[in-house]
Parts: C-alpha cells; structure tokens; sequence
C-alpha cells in the first residue's frame, strides 16, 4: 500500500483526488500548502507527494526540492496546468517522478501510481537480496574473485562460529594459515587467542609438554611450570599447522584430550579442562597416510569434520589479477612507486603454473616493484624464464644470461637484499650492483 499526500490549495480538488486515492488502496493525507506538507513528511512515513503547480506559499517546484532534501526516497508527481510543458520539463529535472497536466485523467495517474509502486518493490527485493548476500559471503581480508573461492569464504562463514574441527587442506602457499585466521576472525571467538602450532617445528620428545604445559620439575630441564598451547587457546582457536607431522603416539594422547576436553600438564595430576576450536592444516594428503598407516584413521575423522580443500592458484586464474593489484599495493610504498603491471607481463602470470602458489606470486611481485624503474611492472621483471634452458644466441649472451638467472635466484633467496645476496655470489655489493643495473635496468 502506498502512503500519499496531496497538496493543493483547492478544496476540491483535494476531496476528488483523496476520494480516487482512498479507492484505489491508498493510505491518503491532503494539506493545503506546500509547508504543511513539508512538516509532516518528516514524522510520517510517505512514499508518494502529489502537489500542485501553482500555490500561494511554497510554490509546487519549491516544495519539491525540498521533499527531494528531507527525503529523496520520496517520489513527486507535480501537477501542472494544462499546456505549461515548461514548467514540467522544470519538475523533472528537479528530480519529479513525474508530471500530470490538469484535468487531471485518472486512469493516468493510477498508471503513474502502480509504476511507483513496482518501482518500491524493486528496491525493497534488492535490499533484500542484498543482505542476503552480505550474510552469504562475509568481509575478510583474503583476496579473490574465483567461484571456487567465492563457495570457501561462504563455507568459512557459515561455520566459524560452530566448534566442529575443520581440517584445511591445500598446497603450499595456498592461504591454509589465512583460512584459519579468517574462521577465528569471523567466530565468537574472534577476541581470544588464536594460538599457531607447527607441528613440524616441535622435537618429538616435546609435544607433550608444548600442547600440555608441564609442572617444575616434570622432566629434566623442566625448570618452571608452563602452559601448554591448549590452556592458551581456552575458548579461542588451535591452529594446528602441518598436523601430519604429529607423532603417532602423541596422536593418541591429542584424540583422548579431543574427545574428553580435558588434560593435565606433565607432572600434575590436576584435570584442566579446555574449550578450543580446533583447526588444522596440512599440504600433505592426509587421508593417503591413514591408508598407509602413517596417521591414525580415528584422528583424522576427528579433524575432519568440516573439509575445506584449497584448490592450487593454477586452478583459479581468475584470482591472479586481483591478487597481483593487491600485492603491487602492498609493496609499492615509499621509494617504489608502482602503479600497475603491463598486459604482457599479467599475460605470462596467467599462463604460469605457481607451483609456490600465491606464496610464490607475491614473491614476484615483490621483486618486480623493487626492481623495476617507472611506474609498470613489465615481463622482463618478472623473470619467469629463469628455470628453462638458458637462452641466447652465442657463448656471451648464454653466460649473460646463466649470470642474470643466478643473480635473480640471489635476490630472490634474500628478499632482495643485495648485501646478502653478494655475500652469496662471492661478489663485493659495488659488484652486484653494478650487474643489477646492467641487466634489470
Ligand atoms: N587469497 C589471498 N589473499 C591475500 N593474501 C593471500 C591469499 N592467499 C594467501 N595469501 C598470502 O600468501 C602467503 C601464504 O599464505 P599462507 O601462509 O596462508 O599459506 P599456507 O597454505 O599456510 O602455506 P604453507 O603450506 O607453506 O604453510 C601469506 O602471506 C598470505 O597472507
Ligand atoms: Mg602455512
């Protein structure tokens, strides 16, 4: 239904078009001037304003700016006198809906009625749709424009606030560390800790005491009481990275904590009782080494209980163009003023495999801004070629280039600092310099 004022300073007028509007469904309120009007749209909810052209006070366009100033939500329909196409043309560039000369056809302005209406419902669904989409596919700081990862976000926020484990899998420099971190930021649990375990970093004889913390003197060395990683996390997030790396008899003790959620630390015999999500990750195919015997069949059904497969950067090229502008962003500040990379260069990006994934992709990147001069990233700064038979046309120009590939693979293992990778070629940093130049210059 919608909700109309008329403003017309005849009586008449006003009760023929209150009477035609009340018929037609309408919730109708009629006022005599401009003015009038002006004060009640501001407390009352309206959708459509019919006024009169010519009126003492406010005149019908002034009043209309003004409706468009207190709420432009609010449609105009100015009435004009018959032959004034002026003054209409006037309306509509002020923002009317539409215009309707006197006498004013009914039927024409039920027409213009009903298109206000289908107008309202439009908005109201997009609305709609748009919330829906704002709860489908949550803010995060992970860059993307692929489908695959579009469906990973919508999964990640769906489930962060559940406390099922989730069990992320990918390839190396995938984004499984982002991943965890974006379902603790998006959970309830986003303001306790988030606590990271490299499973592959921690000497075998102590995972215990790492995950479980350990009384003074539980074993030799244990010279003061600490906590383990499951009393931090306490009603935060366990990232349990590279988790196929956990030995198979600690794998034992982290389903029993899993499943009773308690534990006690080395040389206690207090029971601790933890509330953590868990999330693990690992590059390695998790369900392969249960068939092998490698990992424990009940663990990994305990990890896995909401799977998120991370498909490599080769099978979502869609996300190298956005990931190269936000990584261009992201390491052009200061001396390196990049502004973007030339369609060759993307080109190549796009018809290279990533076998480091995105990883690898922000690597390149970030060479080519600090070695590039000018504002455009081009192919020859990404050195893409470098792993293919050296190329060239006679002795000079291949040790020319094996020369440039080693320096590039130099810069390129010591985050472009070139003390550090002079040191490592056995050349002095004037030397170094000098060959960067000459060949990236
Ligand atoms: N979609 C993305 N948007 C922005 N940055 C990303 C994205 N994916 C990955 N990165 C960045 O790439 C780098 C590697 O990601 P991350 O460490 O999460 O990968 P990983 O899968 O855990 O790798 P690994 O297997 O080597 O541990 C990080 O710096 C991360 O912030
Ligand atoms: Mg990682």
């Amino acid at each position: 239904m919608l909700s109309v004022c008329v403003i017309d300073d005849d009586k008449s007028q006003r009760e023929v078009l209150k009477d035609f509007l009340t018929d037609l469904g309408c919730e109708v309120r009629t006022y005599s001037r401009g003015e009038s009007c002006l004060e009640a749209i501001k407390k009352r909810n309206t959708d459509v304003v019919i006024t009169d052209y010519k009126m003492p006070g406010l005149s019908g366009i002034e009043t209309l700016e003004k409706i468009k100033q207190i709420n432009p939500q609010i449609q105009v329909i100015v009435v004009t006198a018959y032959g004034t196409i002026e003054n209409a043309v006037k309306a509509m560039q002020l923002g009317a809906w539409d215009y309707i000369s006197k006498p004013i056809e009914m039927d024409e302005l039920e027409i213009k009625l009903n298109r206000i209406k289908e107008h309202k419902t439009l908005l109201k669904e997009n609305e709609i749709l748009k919330e829906k989409m704002e709860l489908l596919t949550p803010e995060t700081d992970i860059i993307y424009r692929s489908k695959k990862m579009e469906e990973i976000i919508n999964l990640i926020g769906r489930i962060s606030n559940r406390k099922s484990s989730v069990l992320v899998q990918g390839e190396t420099g995938t984004g499984k560390e982002l991943i965890a971190r974006t379902i603790h930021d998006l959970s309830d649990r986003k303001d306790e800790n988030f606590v990271a375990v490299n499973c592959a970093a921690i000497p075998e004889n102590l995972f215990e005491s790492e995950l479980f913390g350990h009384e003074k003197g539980a074993f030799t060395g244990a010279d003061s009481q600490r906590k383990g990683r499951f009393e931090i996390a306490n009603k935060g997030t366990l990232f349990l990275d590279e988790v196929g790396e956990i030995p198979l008899n600690i794998q034992v003790k982290m389903l029993r904590v899993l499943q009773e959620e308690e534990f006690q630390r080395l040389g206690s015999s207090e029971t601790i009782s933890t509330d953590v999500r868990i999330v693990a990750a690992t590059n390695q195919d998790l369900k392969t080494m249960v068939d092998e015997d490698r990992f424990r069949a009940d663990l990994y059904f305990r990890l896995n209980v909401i799977p998120i497969q991370i498909p490599p950067l080769s099978e979502r090229k869609d996300d190298i163009p956005v990931l190269v502008d936000h990584f261009i962003e992201k390491h052009s500040h200061g001396e390196h003023d990049v502004e973007g990379i030339s369609t060759e260069a993307l080109d190549l990006l796009l018809k290279y495999e990533f076998p480091g994934n995105i990883r690898e992709l922000e690597n390149i990147i970030e060479r080519a801004v600090s070695l590039v001069r000018g504002s455009t990233i081009t192919s020859e700064y990404l050195f893409l070629d470098s792993d293919e038979e050296i190329g060239g046309q006679d002795l000079n120009e291949k040790v020319a280039n094996y020369e440039k590939s080693l320096i590039k693979k130099a810069l390129d293992e010591n985050n472009n600092n070139q003390t550090r990778a002079a040191q490592e070629l056995g050349v002095s940093v004037t030397t170094l310099n000098y060959k960067v130049k000459k060949y990236f210059d």
